[in-house]
Parts: C-alpha cells; structure tokens; sequence
C-alpha cells in the first residue's frame, strides 16, 4: 500500500494541489484560480498564466501539507499533470514534481489531465441507492479545452467515441458569454443570467443530433446568437432568454450524445466531468434521464469538475499503486492522445 501522494495541477489557469491517500482519501487540497489576472484580456494569456504558477506553487504546497498535518518527507509519491496543456504552465509543475521527488527519492508521475477529470467521481463517496463507480462506463468530459465522449473499458483502456470538431462545449460558453458582454470566464456568467430566461423565447439548433454519430460542433450556435442578439431590443430580460435558449441546447445536444454512447456501447454507467460539468442544468437533466432510461451518473462535486490537483493526486495514486511512473527527465506533452495510455493492470 502506497502512502500519501502528493498531485500538482497547473495544465491551464488554476494551481492546484493536493494529498491523496489510497485507503484513507483526500487529505487536503488547495486551488489558486487565477481568473483575475487573465480577465481584462478575455482569455487565458500563457506567459501570465506561466509566471502566476511560478508563484503559487510552493506557498500552495506549504499550505496543502500543513492542512494534511503532514512533512514533505512523508510523501510516498507525486504525480503531477504532464499534458495536455499549455507548454509553459505545463513546465512549472512539472519542473517542481520531478525535482520534489528527486530530493525526496520517491517516484514521480506524469498524469494525462483529462484522466485526472475522468477519475474525479472516485473522489466522492457514492450517492445513496448508487453503486460504486467502476468500468466498464461512458465518461462526458466537457472543459473549455475538450468536448470528449469516452469509452472506459478498463481503467487506463480509454475510446474517443466522439470529439468535437470545432469549438469545445466550454469554449462555445465563454465565446458566446463574450459576444453578450458577460465577464471572462463565460459559462458560469452565462448559467447564472440563464436562470432569469425565458425558456420559451429562442431556440437555437441542436447541432449534429439530426444524423447519427457521436460527435460535436458548437460553433455555428456561437453565429446563430450573434444574429440573435444583433436583431434584440438588448432588454436585460431578452439577453438572459437568449443565454436561456442557448445553454439549453448546448445541454439538450450533450444529453442526446450521452445517451447514444451509453446505446452504443450498451454501458450502463455515465460520468460527467470537466469544467461544464459544474453546470447544474447539465447535471440535472442527464440525471433525469438515467433514472428514466435506468443508466447511473457519477459527477464530482462542483469543486473538482474544474480543474484541481486532487483529481490528479488520485489518478497519479491509482498509477502508482500499479507499478508506473515515470523516468527521471523532466517531460511535457502539450498535446497527448487519450487513447495511447498504458492500461493500469
Ligand atoms: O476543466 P476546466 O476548469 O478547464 C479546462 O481544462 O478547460 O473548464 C473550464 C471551462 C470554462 O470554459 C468555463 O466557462 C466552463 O468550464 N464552466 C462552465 C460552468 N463552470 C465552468 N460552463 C457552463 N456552466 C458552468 N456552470
Ligand atoms: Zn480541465
């Protein structure tokens, strides 16, 4: 049994650390967004985000391992994400985990970030009457760098069964949210307007569920609100309805492919991850509908649908206990195919 591990996230805007134990769970976790600093640029600007992570990092770490009540010397592993991502951010973490675990002489793993949201569920207890989550399942993971149907045989044996081809779900959030003068980042923004909205006032395609197949587009919505809002009386009220009308057909189109993978593969179990995954009309429909069509979902709690160092903690965790981690070079990956994990026996 291996003992604490220690996780490093830093792929994107967030720093994220955390401890976790197998056998006893998360110890402690802690998270630095760094949302202000790239808002008044609309967007994630990489050089800022670089030298924020340079910052945050240690004080994080001091602060996560006093939390646990643990010394760094009582690490028995650190994972830390190795991709996909932006190279820079990548490299901050990287560079601190491998060297961390070099002076420690303990191993060190490099975690695939999209695992890391894939395995987030395994963070919570299972809900009552819900069996505990294990493969074979379908994993939804919807960030604002991926929009990713999966197929999870084994943990380790992952199937991209669709993707989309053009924006990510989060980034069709955060662009339509610019183009209605919502602040960076868009889709929480947008979610919260939508609650005023009229359901009934505009309805926007659901993109590709009128063919068969389980992949995505999102960016043609992006158009059909733009003309949406150029051609409005620009009320408060019609740009919370068009938000509305917007973030349900993004749901609806997610939902419709959640339940053809979950056909396709005859699965019955569907977890939900990534950053739009906090999105609580999401949430609930796709609940909805596994208590209708008797498929359960696993979701991580709000905090650990965006990014985190815990998710990345357990996936590294999980790795270890396997026998892997990785040799001592410091390595990124700012792209990496899912696919060409190694299986965890
Ligand atoms: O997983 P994440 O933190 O970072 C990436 O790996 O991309 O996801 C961030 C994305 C952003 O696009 C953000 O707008 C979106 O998740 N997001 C939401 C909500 N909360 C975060 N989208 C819709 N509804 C939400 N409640
Ligand atoms: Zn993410």
């Amino acid at each position: 049994m291996i003992g604490p591990v220690l996780g490093i996230e830093s792929s994107c805007d967030e720093t994220g650390v955390a401890v976790y134990e197998p056998g006893r769970g998360l110890l402690a976790h802690a998270l630095y967004s760094q949302i202000k600093l790239h808002a008044e640029y609309g967007g994630v600007v990489p050089e800022l985000a670089s030298r924020d992570h340079v910052r945050k990092l240690l004080p994080l770490l001091h602060q996560t391992l006093g939390d646990a009540g643990l010394k760094v010397s009582d690490l028995s592993a650190v994972a830390y994400t190795a991709g996909p991502g932006l190279i820079g951010a990548l490299l901050v973490g990287a560079s601190v985990a491998r060297s961390l675990a070099w002076a420690l002489e303990v191993p060190a793993i490099g975690i695939h970030h999209m695992e890391g949201h894939l395995l987030a569920p395994l963070l919570e207890e299972p809900a009552p009457g819900t069996e505990p989550l294990v493969p074979p399942f379908v994993a939804l993971l919807v960030s604002g760098g991926h929009s990713l149907l999966v197929g999870v045989d084994r943990i380790g044996s992952y199937t991209i069964l669709g993707d989309t081809l053009d924006d990510a779900a989060g980034e069709a959030f955060d662009k339509t949210a610019k183009l209605l003068g919502l602040p960076y980042p868009g889709g929480p923004a947008l979610a919260k307007l939508a609650e005023t909205g009229d359901p009934k006032a505009f309805h926007f395609s659901r993109p590709m569920t009128d063919r068969p197949g389980l992949d995505m587009s999102f960016s043609g919505l992006k158009t059909q609100v733009l003309l949406a809002w150029r051609d409005c009386d620009k009320a408060n009220s019609t740009r919370a309805s068009i938000a509305r009308g917007f973030e349900e057909a993004i749901v609806e189109t997610l939902a419709v492919k959640c339940r053809r993978a979950l056909a396709a593969t005859g699965y019955q179990r569907l977890v939900v991850s990534g950053g739009v995954g906090a999105n609580q009309r999401l949430r609930a429909q796709l609940a909805a509908a596994g208590q209708r069509e008797g498929f359960q979902t696993y979701f991580p709690r709000l905090a650990f649908c965006t990014d985190n160092g815990a998710m990345i903690a357990l996936a590294g965790s999980i790795r270890l206990a396997a026998g892997q981690h990785t040799g001592p070079e410091i390595r990124v990956q700012p792209r990496w195919d899912l696919q060409s994990l190694p299986e965890v026996a």
